[in-house]
């Protein structure tokens, strides 16, 4: 059994070759993304399984060329699946799986990691103490105690974000089709997507990308929340029309945006760029406000993601290798 890693980088080959002694696949790691401009370099029947993550493209051509060389098995080492062709995977007769829940902590505790540094300012204030100026000037902040927290999506990660913030003393109100009873139970109270954001001071995302709510966040919806809003993108780039945020920072309609996410990230997260010049005129012009903070897709980079991420991909490649059942979760072709 050999797995071929795509977008490796040192810290996936540490966890995978550390849990990898329970299985002791062959496992092989490459840095560049998984696309069109690669797929004929894999050698024809010599991978059983490829493994990839959030950023590499699994197109029906690429897909296809993968089948012809002979793999079985797409192991996505992420949760989301928005950047694999479903129905090609299954013409093909592949098998696809994912790690649903690696740990939705890790996740949610950066988007509260994100929204207390923007609003605190603990970033500039570490720039500034480190050159002896103590000034308060334009640090201010406001209380997040009382305040109303909108979170869109209430699935493992905005459950529990919403658990967090209540911890805060905010009230909490949610959007999502699916209402989770235990959150209501300890509070949480679900409304309409409009009247989530016509209510809330700070919007969290934490749903999947899908074609249906591709620019979710966009001007006409920018124009019915209140002004100064906080918005928090932990999710997917395009969950947020980047365009019309922009222009929402300029008016100061928005009041503040952390994302850890961004609709073009594949050409620039996980890469160190900072000898280059970057052709990507809006992550710049975000990264140019004041009341900007972007990360670069690190709310899962944690010890204990990174573990269960190589822990639970190799258990679901060698299910699917030995052809035994496993969790539906996990599993989606
Ligand atoms: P989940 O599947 O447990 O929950 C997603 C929830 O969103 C579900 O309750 C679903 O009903 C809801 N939902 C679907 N469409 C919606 C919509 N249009 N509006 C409101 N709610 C909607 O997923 P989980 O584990 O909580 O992850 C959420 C997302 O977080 C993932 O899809 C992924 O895009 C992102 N993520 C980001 C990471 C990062 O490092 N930045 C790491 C892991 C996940």
């Amino acid at each position: 059994m050999k797995i071929l890693f795509f977008s490796s980088k040192p810290y996936d080959s540490l966890f995978f070759e550390e849990n990898n002694k329970s299985y002791d696949f062959e496992l092989e790691f490459w840095e560049t993304h998984l696309g069109p401009h690669i797929v004929d370099a894999i050698k024809p029947n010599v991978y059983d399984a490829v493994c990839v993550f959030v950023n590499d493209k699994l197109t029906a051509p690429v897909i296809a060329a993968l089948a012809s060389k002979g793999i079985k098995i797409i192991a996505l080492r992420c949760a989301g699946f928005n950047n694999v062709d479903i129905e090609a995977v299954k013409a093909h007769k592949l098998r696809l799986c994912r790690v649903p829940a690696y740990s939705p902590q890790a996740v949610a505790e950066h988007a509260i990691a994100l929204l207390l540094t923007l609003n605190r300012k603990t970033h500039k204030a570490y720039n500034r103490t480190r050159e002896q100026n103590f000034s308060l000037n334009g640090l201010m902040g406001f209380n997040l105690y009382k305040k109303t927290i909108g979170v869109i999506g209430t699935g493992k990660i905005g459950a529990a974000f919403c658990k967090i913030m209540l911890g805060f003393g905010c009230k909490v109100i949610a959007f999502d089709p699916f209402e989770n009873q235990d959150l209501k139970s300890l509070g949480v109270n679900y409304l309409t997507f409009d009247e989530l954001i016509k209510q809330a001071d700070v919007i969290s995302l934490h749903c999947p990308l899908t074609e249906e709510n591709r620019y979710l966040i966009n001007a006409s919806k920018i124009a019915i929340m209140k002004p100064g809003v906080v918005l928090i993108n932990t999710s997917r780039g395009a969950l947020i029309h980047t365009k019309d945020v922009i222009e929402a920072l300029k008016e100061k309609k928005i009041g503040g945006l952390a994302i850890d996410v961004y609709e073009q990230e594949e050409k620039l997260f996980f890469k160190d760029l900072s000898g280059s010049i970057i052709d990507d005129d809006d992550i710049q012009r975000l990264i140019s406000f004041s009341n900007v903070l972007v990360t670069g897709h690190q709310a899962f980079f944690t010890q204990e993601a990174l573990n269960e991420i190589a822990t639970s991909t190799l258990s679901s490649v060698s299910a699917l290798y030995h052809q035994q059942a496993t969790s539906n979760d996990t599993i989606l072709v």
